[in-house]
C-alpha cells in the first residue's frame, strides 16, 4: 500500500492542454473519487499513474518516490477499465490467474490464491466459464478479482462501473466499497457521475477542464462548495444558479427583490440554491416552465429565467403547471454566493 501525488503535473497533446498543474495527495488506504465532466482530463491523469502517458512537466509519486520515470510493470499499480478487458479464450479462472503468472509464484499458490480471491468476489461457481458465458456484472467482477489478486499499492479504476444496468450499478458500487475497505488498498476511482463520487469516496476531487476544483469529503463538497462549478455540479440535483444583484442591502433576482439583504455585496453576483431552499408561489421571481418531471413521490418543476436554469420541487397534488407557463418563485433559505465572473464564493 501507498500514497500517491499530483505534484504540479501538466500534460499536453500537441497544443491541447488537458491538465494544468495538477497538485493532488491520495493517502495510503484512501478511497479517492477523481470526478468530472467528460473530457477534463480524469483518464489522463490515471493513465500518468499507471504509467500509460508521462506529464509533460510535474512529477507523480507513489510511496513517496517519484515514478516518472519507472516503467508501468514496474509500479505495482492495477488498473480496471470500463470495458473489462478480458481474454476472450481464457477461462475466469486463468482470466484471474494471468497477473500471477509472470510472477515467480508456485502453481499451487497460484490456484490458491484465484479462489481465494473467486470466493470473496462470488465467482467460485463461475471458474470455469468464459468470458463471453458471462453477464456483464460478473465480467466487471472478474475484472476486480484479476486487480486484486496482484495484491497492488494501488488500485486504479476508470468507470468500471459505467456498463452496468442501474440496479447493478448501486450493487456493484456498495461491494468495490466493502472491499476496498476489507483490503485498504489506496484506490483512485473516476467517474463522471456525481452520485457515484458521492456514494463512494472517502474524498472527491472535482476536476473541469484540466483544473483541479476543489478536494474534499462528499459533505463538505456539498455544503461548502469553493465554487459555482461545483455548486451546480454537486448534488442531486446540483444547485440552480441564478444572476443576481445585490444593491443597497438589497439583492434583486430577475428584478424582483428577494428577502435576503446580502449585506456588504454589490454589483452583479451569482447565487446558488439547492432544491430545498426554493418553493413555487403565487408571487415572487417570475420564470418559465420548461417542463416537470415526476420521479415517484417527488415532483421537480424545472423552469429557466433568462440563461439560467433552476429547479423546484412541487407537492405531489398540486397542479402542474405548463411547459411555456409563467410561474413564481420564492427563496426560502439564504442562498450561497459566488462571484459572477470569477465564479468563485465569496462570503459577505
Ligand atoms: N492521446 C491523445 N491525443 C490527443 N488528445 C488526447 C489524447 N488523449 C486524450 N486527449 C484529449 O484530452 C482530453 C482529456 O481526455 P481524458 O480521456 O483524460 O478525459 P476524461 O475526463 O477521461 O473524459 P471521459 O469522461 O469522456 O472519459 C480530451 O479533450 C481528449 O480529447
Ligand atoms: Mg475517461
Amino acid at each position: 500500500m501507498a500514497s500517491v501525488a499530483f505534484n504540479h503535473v501538466t500534460k499536453k497533446f500537441g497544443d491541447t492542454s488537458v491538465l494544468n498543474g495538477l497538485d493532488l495527495e491520495v493517502a495510503d488506504g484512501e478511497f479517492l473519487v477523481l470526478l468530472g465532466p467528460s473530457g477534463c482530463g480524469k483518464t489522463t491523469a490515471l493513465r500518468m499513474v499507471a504509467g500509460l502517458e508521462s506529464p509533460t512537466t510535474g512529477t507523480v509519486a507513489i510511496g513517496g518516490s517519484v515514478v516518472n520515470d519507472v516503467a508501468p510493470q514496474h509500479r505495482d499499480v492495477a488498473m480496471v477499465f470500463q470495458n473489462y478487458a478480458l481474454y476472450p479464450h481464457l477461462s475466469v479462472a486463468k482470466n484471474i490467474e494471468f497477473p500471477l503468472r509472470q510472477r515467480d509464484i508456485s502453481a499451487d499458490i497460484r490456484a490458491q490464491k484465484v479462489r481465494d480471491v473467486a470466493q470473496m468476489l462470488g465467482l467460485a461457481e463461475l471458474l470455469d466459464r468464459k468470458p463471453r458465458q458471462l453477464s456483464g456484472g460478473q465480467r466487471q467482477r472478474v475484472a476486480l478479482a484479476r486487480a486484486i489478486v496482484r495484491e497492488p499499492v494501488c488500485f486504479l479504476m476508470d468507470e468500471p462501473l459505467s456498463n452496468l444496468d442501474a440496479t447493478l450499478r448501486a450493487r456493484t458500487r456498495s461491494e468495490i466499497v466493502r472491499l476496498q475497505h476489507e483490503l485498504a488498498t489506496t484506490t483512485i476511482f473516476v467517474t463522471h457521475d456525481q452520485v457515484e463520487a458521492m456514494t463512494m469516496g472517502d474524498r472527491i476531487a472535482v476536476l473541469n477542464a484540466g483544473d483541479l476544483q476543489q478536494v474534499g469529503t462528499p459533505t463538505e463538497l456539498f455544503e461548502n462548495p469553493a465554487n459555482a462549478f461545483v455548486a451546480g455540479f454537486i448534488g442531486n440535483p446540483g444547485m440552480s444558479l441564478l444572476s443576481a444583484n445585490a444593491s443597497q442591502g438589497q439583492l434583486a433576482i430577475g428584478g424582483t427583490q428577494t428577502p435576503f439583504s446580502a449585506s456588504g455585496l454589490n454589483g452583479a453576483v451569482t447565487i446558488g440554491v439547492r432544491i430545498d431552499g426554493v418553493e413555487l408561489s403565487s408571487s415572487g421571481i417570475a420564470a418559465i416552465c420548461d417542463g416537470v418531471e415526476v420521479l415517484g413521490a417527488e415532483v421537480h418543476v424545472l423552469a429557466h429565467l433568462g440563461d439560467d436554469q433552476i429547479i423546484v420541487r412541487q407537492g405531489a397534488s398540486a397542479p402542474r403547471p405548463k411547459i411555456g407557463e409563467q410561474i413564481f418563485i420564492q427563496l426560502t433559505t439564504e442562498p450561497l454566493y459566488f462571484d459572477a465572473v470569477t465564479g468563485l464564493r465569496v462570503s459577505q
